[in-house]
């Protein structure tokens, strides 16, 4: 079987203490212009895309500080926080990382930023990188 369930980078997250400062930052250096901008609260973030080709830079800030984004600012400092994979059927993808020894975070796909289906991969397990399987409704 060659076919990747994988069919896309949707976005790399970066991890940022200043969100405004940071849009700037890609704005200035790279003439990127922000996508599409949310608050997830029930996440704790808010997100601003930018999009480089058919995929995104998500630039991510903590919007309380019991949030997993605040907890890893302050743990690591900024940068990559995780990588998402778009995938046709995010259920499929999560039961096959599973199956392959990926330790889910999520135990069933949930809604996720810009009208999407997602589902969180632990970095233990998938060699220290937080994986977001990401399919597009
Ligand atoms: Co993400």
């Amino acid at each position: 079987m060659t076919t990747s369930l994988l069919t896309e980078i949707d976005h790399v997250a970066i991890a940022v203490h200043d969100l405004e400062a940071a849009i700037s930052y890609y704005q200035s250096a790279f003439g990127a212009t922000v996508h599409h901008r949310e608050i997830v609260e029930s996440d704790g973030v808010e997100e601003a895309l930018l999009a480089v080709a058919d995929s995104y830079i998500q630039l991510t800030t903590a919007t309380r500080d019991d949030s997993p984004i605040a907890t890893f600012l302050a743990k690591r400092g900024e940068g990559m926080h995780h990588i998402g994979y778009r995938v046709d059927d995010c259920a499929e993808a999560l039961a096959a990382v599973v199956a392959a020894g990926g330790r889910a975070i999520d135990e069933a796909p949930r809604p996720g930023s810009r009208g999407t289906t997602v589902a969180f991969v632990h970095p233990k397990g998938s060699f220290g990188t937080l994986i977001e399987l990401v399919q597009e409704n």
